[in-house]
């Protein structure tokens, strides 16, 4: 019988990608354990960028030379990268953002303003990230929807028993949820979700800032009809995100952004809107950025979503056996099966901020505070955590070095 392995990720050539890695200070390369801040780049991004910049660089679209043709196919052949990334149908469905924040506003303003009213329901869930729950809150007040959120349980998992009773609320209209937790690493249900959504009658909106560095994402199987994501947290450029969102949707919508490329015709009385997906990339287009969002894809798909996922699941669940040894650790968060490399804690009374301040001057690199999760951080009574967070280029070792510096942090602050 054919046993098909599953392809194990070579952590030490793929170190070999990342000039950060080359620093050291007192002889040790940075731990960087803040990859769901923003992940570090690979040579194949920067060097890629730098000679799109040196040798294809113009406006996109509008010229008709040679350097403009080739800005033209490299932007436009990184919007057929992330096409096939999402799985998603057509390239018209695929618009060039500045990030997963400005897809959601995109989404709630120009679908939200013209579609919801007293009487209708939006629902996120009390484990967003502020840019898929301040959105939907504003637009809400704005147009007299009722905001509401899916509570979590104890250990961060979103409590979906409480669906019905949001669905007495009124009419829902749209529902926004997060793939993955950056705050804890959960990983929620999506396709129950938009599947709930579809029942309601509802737009289904789904943040994958968190999830697609890390998993394969195939919009049709989750059943969406939105989906953001950035490519500063998938190894490519800041600056630039895609918003995936039904042709049919999007046609219906509004623009958001208003200017140069988006018009197909402007008078003194009146102006009409470009075909998608000029329609919603008003002015410049973030062309290299575009352009390195692509490599980031073209990078992560050599490697493998698979290996990348299974690579961190083992970092994710060493991490777990390892971090309750320092003592006065609290960690947050679901089982590891049902979470992604994402480790929350904090260390008795000792300010998160302290705790990321000392491992700083070890060279080990996470996060303090409330990672744009207010709500959920009021859910557990807790004003801020230390967040561990792993990517592809993460070792064990680095996870050693997290638990001395915790240890080291015990002595002198504890
Ligand atoms: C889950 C989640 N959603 C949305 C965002 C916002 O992404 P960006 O700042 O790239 O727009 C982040 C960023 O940390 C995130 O973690």
């Amino acid at each position: 019988m054919a046993v098909t392995a599953r392809p194990e990720l070579d952590v030490a050539a793929v170190r070999t990608d990342f000039p950060f890695l080359e620093e050291l200070v007192d002889g040790l390369p940075f731990a960087y354990l803040d990859s769901a801040a923003s992940a570090q780049k690979p040579r194949q991004v920067i060097d890629g960028l730098a000679h799109f910049y040196a040798h294809s660089y113009a406006n996109v679209h509008r010229g008709v030379y040679a350097l403009a043709e080739r800005a033209t196919d490299g932007y436009e052949g990184a919007r057929e990268k992330v096409r096939a990334f999402l799985k998603a149908p057509s390239a018209r469905e695929v618009i060039f953002t500045r990030g997963t924040t400005e897809g959601i506003n995109l989404v709630a303003y120009a679908w939200g303003l013209d579609n919801l009213g007293p009487g209708d329901v939006v629902v996120s869930t009390d484990l967003e990230h502020h840019s898929n729950f301040v959105p939907w809150q504003y637009v809400a007040q704005r147009t007299g929807a009722l905001f509401t959120t899916i509570p979590v349980d104890d250990a961060g998992e979103l409590l979906l028993d409480d669906l019905d009773r949001i669905a007495a609320l009124g009419t829902v209209k749209a529902v926004a949820i997060g793939y993955i937790s950056n705050s804890l690493g959960t990983v929620n249900p999506v396709e129950r979700l938009t599947a709930w959504a579809r029942e309601q009658g509802a737009i289904s909106f789904v943040d994958a800032a968190q999830a697609a560095p890390h998993r394969a994402i195939d919009v049709q199987a989750l059943g969406c009809d939105f989906l953001a994501l950035s490519a500063h947290k998938l190894c490519g450029p800041t600056s630039v995100g895609a918003l995936w969102g039904r042709a049919a949707l999007l046609e219906r919508m509004a623009p958001f952004n208003l200017g140069g490329h988006m018009i197909r015709k402007v008078t003194r009385e009146r102006t009409t809107w470009g075909e998608l997906p000029a329609k919603f990339e008003a002015g410049t287009s973030p062309i290299a950025e575009a352009y390195g969002f692509g490599l980031a894809i073209d990078y992560l798909n050599a490697i493998g979503l698979d290996a990348i996922e299974e690579h961190e699941q083992r970092l994710l669940r060493y991490a777990l056996e390892r971090l309750p040894e320092v003592p006065g650790i609290t960690l947050y968060g679901p089982p590891p099966e049902r979470r992604s490399g994402v480790v929350a804690f904090n260390l008795g009374e000792i300010h998160p901020h302290d705790v990321a301040q000392v491992l700083g001057f070890e060279g080990v690199c996470i996060r303090a505070g409330h990672h744009c999760t207010q709500p959920l951080m009021s859910r557990f009574d807790l004003i801020a955590t230390n967040r561990a967070s792993f990517y592809l280029y993460t070792t064990e070792q680095e996870i050693d070095r997290l638990v001395d510096g915790l240890h080291l942090v015990q002595r002198k602050l504890g």
